[in-house]
């Protein structure tokens, strides 16, 4: 995809999440129930877009560092906390330190990367994270409801190709890139998401 993808949507971004599709209260739902943040995080945001997920880890703990990073420039203006840390660059190329993060959480990011680059971006988490430190994805899963469809067909015509893939998919996806102790969770209350936890 190309920076400007999101650029022509982001003016809409946040209220197409919290009032039209329930994506917004889903991911609040699930952060809230599976990703327990610890001591002194060190936290990367990939595909951060508008901040809205880093609002959230913001929420929780307020002296973690945390850096919310997006191609689009027009999704990251609308980041308005100011005790966010906010780059815009492409998470496969960007000159990120080794071992700089503890947590590194990509929200509805992986589908919006081509196949071909989605093992590059999975292993440039694994090498910003440091030893221990843990990736959390969270994905719509695969197509196979007629909600799904429609958001899926929906971002097609306003974002352009998408490639989900299934969480078993994910799963190798995530191990081929270095991660161990990989977990699939299948949230009960929103049977078309999936998480998907890993440690470096
Ligand atoms: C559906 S939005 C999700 C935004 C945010 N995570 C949320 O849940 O509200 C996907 C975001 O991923 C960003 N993105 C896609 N490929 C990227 C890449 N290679 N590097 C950084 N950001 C990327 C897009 O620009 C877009 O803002």
């Amino acid at each position: 995809m190309s920076p400007a993808s999101f650029d022509k949507i982001a003016l809409l971004y946040n209220f197409v999440e919290k009032h039209i599709w329930e994506d917004y209260t889903s991911a609040c739902d699930i952060i809230d129930e599976y990703l327990i943040l610890e001591s002194e995080e060190k936290i990367i945001d990939v595909g951060g877009g508008t901040g809205l997920i880093s609002k959230v880890l913001r929420s929780k703990k307020q002296n973690d560092d945390i850096m919310v990073i997006d191609l689009s420039r027009s999704m990251l203006q609308k980041v308005k906390d100011p005790t966010l840390t906010v780059v815009q660059g492409d998470i496969t190329t960007f000159p990120l330190k080794d071992e700089a993060f503890t947590l590194a959480v990509l929200v509805n990011t992986i589908h919006h990367i081509s196949e071909a680059k989605q093992q590059v971006v999975l292993r440039e988490v694994f090498r910003i994270l440091k030893k221990q430190g843990r990736i959390f994805i969270l994905e719509i899963s695969h197509p196979n409801t007629f909600f799904s469809n429609l958001f899926i067909k929906t971002e097609n015509i306003l974002v352009g190709k998408t490639y989900h893939l299934t969480a078993d998919k994910m799963q190798l996806a995530v191990q081929d890139a270095g991660f161990h102790e990989i977990k699939v969770f299948f949230p009960k209350k929103y049977p078309y998401r999936y998480v998907t936890t890993a440690i470096k």
